[in-house]
């Protein structure tokens, strides 16, 4: 039996998915008005799973979609291959949707799109090409992304997974002006929309005026998932899978530990999941609670410390000092600056390096950690597995 809780990928259209039904309500009249929507949330809060729901509606009122993930992209020429990969792929979905949808279907202008030998050229070239000649070919790739929906006689929504990535290969903007540029020839039936996971970055491409995506976006934000809503999705999977039950109690202390984090709460269940499947429990206790939690704080803290063997040991203490404190109204105060042993000219530097990398934030009440997986982390860090075990122990007993 497969685990219902999906872990280390996004979660595709179709699987159990929890909550955001808002969110969801709120893309699709997005779509109805022709928006574009740049998603912004701390890694792992299900953007992309999210946009996979989105699309998933969309195919069943006769879109075409697809997800370009810029991640992987480490220059122009590799993301021309992204947008050409997927291009291709879409003409393979677009083929298969006229063939079962047939011409009785009245949204489907066409049933044949002329692929001519220049098309294909074009794309088999991509395979061997060099740096050289990256700028040019993003640019051909996207104005043939950008046809498709008027060959094809299918609306298309793409979405722009990590867009960030965008800036941080050109620094300069020259490729965000190119895509404006490219985009903005688009018919009505084109529609991207972006996602990312860092703000500060995101909102000076959608939000400063200097820029060439100057509001060619709504910036929405993504919050956690709402505690309830995990509760009922989480009783509701272990009822189905191995009719078995999770104790709303023990669900409820697990979604305020987590503060709501799908990922940590996915995960944390599909471990739990794991236990009852092997013990054959059908009831889930607090002792698996316990030993769940424990080993998905132990994973994360691990997969911190290991991604942050570089980060200088200053940031770390300052990171490490914030977490602590939740809020630190001021960063310049003696006290803290005492705490995190640094100057005042130290602190400052190292406060704008670490906003600029949108990993602690700046606002009315003071300095935050960004990403709340970071800021667990954080806290745990040093502490030792039978003290860890104790306070989710104590959380529990008060459930
Ligand atoms: N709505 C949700 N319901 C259940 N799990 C979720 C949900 N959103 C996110 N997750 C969990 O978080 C993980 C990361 O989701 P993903 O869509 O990749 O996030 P992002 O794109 O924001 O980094 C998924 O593998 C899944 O375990
Ligand atoms: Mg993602």
């Amino acid at each position: 039996m497969d685990n219902p809780f999906i872990i280390q990928r996004d979660i595709l259209f179709g699987e159990p998915f929890c909550d955001r039904e808002q969110e969801i309500e709120r893309f699709l009249s997005a779509v109805r008005m022709r928006e574009s929507i740049c998603l912004i949330s701390p890694r792992r809060y299900g953007k992309t799973s999210l946009l996979n729901q989105v699309a998933g509606k969309l195919g069943e009122l006769g879109w075409l979609t697809a997800k370009i993930d810029f991640m992987q992209a480490l220059s122009e020429i590799e993301l021309a291959k992204e947008v050409e990969r997927t291009r291709v792929k879409l003409l393979g979905v677009w083929r298969r949707a006229v063939q079962k949808l047939g011409k009785s279907v009245k949204g489907l202008k066409n049933t044949k799109i002329e692929v001519d030998f220049e098309d294909l050229h074009f794309s088999m070239g991509l395979g061997g090409s060099n740096e050289s000649d990256g700028r040019a070919l993003l640019e051909e790739s996207l104005i043939r992304l950008r046809e498709l929906p008027e060959k094809a006689g299918m609306p298309l929504l793409i979405y722009l997974d990590e867009f960030q990535r965008v800036r941080e290969i050109d620094p300069k903007g020259n490729l965000e002006a190119k895509i404006r540029a490219n985009f903005q020839k688009r018919s009505k039936d084109f529609l991207p929309m972006y996602l990312g996971s860092r703000r500060h970055m995101l909102q000076m491409m959608f939000a400063d005026k200097s820029t060439p995506l100057f509001k060619s976006a709504t910036l929405l934000s993504l919050d956690t998932i709402r505690i309830d809503r995990f509760v009922s999705f989480a009783d509701q999977q272990f009822k189905r899978s191995l009719k078995g039950y999770f104790p709303a109690n023990f669900a409820t202390a697990m979604g305020q530990f987590f503060h709501g984090h799908p990922h940590l709460l996915n995960k944390t269940s599909a471990v739990i999941w794991d236990i009852c499947l092997r013990e054959k429990i059908q009831k889930v206790s607090k002792d698996i609670c316990r030993r769940a939690m424990t080993e998905v704080i132990r994973e994360e803290t691990d997969a911190f410390l290991e991604v942050n063997r570089k980060t200088p040991r200053r940031h770390m203490s300052v990171l490490r000092q914030t977490a602590g404190r939740g809020t630190v109204p001021k960063p310049y105060s003696t006290e803290f600056l005492r705490a995190c042993n640094l100057t005042q000219s130290q602190m400052q530097k190292i406060i704008d390096a670490l906003v600029s990398d949108d990993r602690v934030l700046r606002d009315d009440t003071g300095l935050h950690i960004v990403d709340p997986l970071e800021e667990l982390a954080l806290k745990m860090i040093g502490s030792t597995p039978e003290w860890r075990s104790e306070l989710i122990d104590r959380l529990l007993e008060e459930a």
